[in-house]
């Protein structure tokens, strides 16, 4: 599909129109958080995907339109796109009720992630539920980190995205039509994965917003008025890496390649979550996704391959129509508030120079 000029009006320095953004990675949540995260994620996008990392996790179609139900009542215009958690459990006749029910997703959290007890230790254990989803032609949704190498010993977090690389070359060689989504990626060796994958099949990846801009020092090292330490607010699964593969993530989502969409995998926790002792990892991006976006893409002087990115690749590869509403951001800065419902915002008190124009 060609991106329409139509779309990218008064394209210039201080204002431009693209159509609505899609957000194909994302958590809202359950109980008293769910209304308002879920109104806030939805807000000026044309689809959301939901992870299904509840507790208990989604894990069979009735159980994901269940949770399509309570979420949907939130979103307005914005149509929601739900998951199913794929396990050693998950058999063929799971797959196939959930893709009757409309389910297009199965999510597969290879490595330790927020509400699961341990990471797997091999990938052999979940291909009952792969080979369902390839046959009845069910998205693999996945989180690419080992946390465990072959032999049980832990990897050390840094480099657990560059260790899932050979289970990823294992699942696209053993699965030659199954379709499949690299979620957050953030090292150049994921980069340079998909790009080599991806031209004869259904391969792709989501990039958030936060990856496009940080390093590891954004966790690490990060720098206010009273001097360096650490932000438990922008600690995040994977972990964001080092300045060289952030470039990396930038060239991938900025050149129009239709391999590489977006989705924030914004992750809200109460604030006195994260800002303690084994805090945990997320970040709340819902509030400033495309503003962040724009940012990036002004600075690497790619703001006309922001519509393809954002708003066009994630909906054809999930076979729905991009959307026809369009958004406008003007250059007009505004500070990010501290907090939205008692989670604290990524970019908390800082100035970003886009808005959308209301
Ligand atoms: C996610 C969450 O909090 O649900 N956190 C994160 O850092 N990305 C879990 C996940 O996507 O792994
Ligand atoms: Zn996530």
């Amino acid at each position: 599909m060609v991106i329409s000029r139509r779309t990218i009006k008064n394209f210039n320095k201080m204002e431009f129109t693209i159509r609505k953004p899609s957000d194909l990675h994302t958590h809202v949540r359950q109980g008293e958080m769910l209304p308002e995260i879920a109104r806030i994620t939805a807000f000026r996008f044309a689809y959301i995907e939901v992870m299904p990392n509840t507790t208990p996790s989604k894990q069979t179609g009735p159980e994901a339109i269940a949770y399509y139900n309570e979420i949907r009542p939130h979103t307005g215009d914005t149509e929601v796109i739900v998951s199913i958690k794929i396990t050693p459990e998950t058999t063929e006749e799971i797959v196939e009720e959930a893709v009757r029910l409309g389910v297009k997703v199965g999510k597969l959290y290879f490595g330790i992630t927020t509400n699961e007890a341990e990471g797997a230790r091999g990938i052999e254990p979940f291909y009952p539920g792969l080979r369902a989803m390839e046959k009845y032609g069910m998205i693999l949704s996945v989180h690419g980190e080992a946390a465990y190498d072959p032999d049980g010993k832990k990897i050390i977090n840094l480099r657990r995205e560059a260790a899932f690389i050979p289970i990823a070359e294992q699942i696209i060689a053993d699965f030659p039509h199954l379709k499949v989504i690299f979620e957050h990626i953030t090292t150049g060796a994921m980069v340079n994965f998909i790009v080599n994958n991806s031209s004869n099949r259904s391969i792709a990846a989501t990039i958030t917003d936060h990856h496009l801009r940080d390093d590891i020092d954004s966790i690490l090292g990060f720098v206010t008025a009273s001097g360096e330490g650490i932000n438990p607010h922008n600690y995040r699964k994977p972990i964001p890496k080092f300045p060289e593969d952030r470039d990396a993530l930038v060239w991938a989502a900025t050149n129009g390649l239709p391999c590489f969409f977006y989705g924030s995998d914004s992750a809200p926790h109460a604030t006195e979550t994260k800002e303690c002792c084994c805090g945990k990892p997320g970040v709340f991006s819902a509030m400033t996704r495309i503003e962040t976006l724009a940012e990036v893409f002004e600075k690497a002087g790619k703001l006309n391959k922001l519509e393809g990115f954002a708003s066009i690749f994630g909906p054809l590869f999930y076979g729905v129509s991009p959307s026809r509403e369009t958004i406008t951001l003007v250059k007009e800065p505004w500070q990010v508030p501290v907090e939205f419902n008692n989670v604290t915002n990524y970019r908390q008190g800082e100035e970003i120079s886009w808005r959308v124009k209301e």
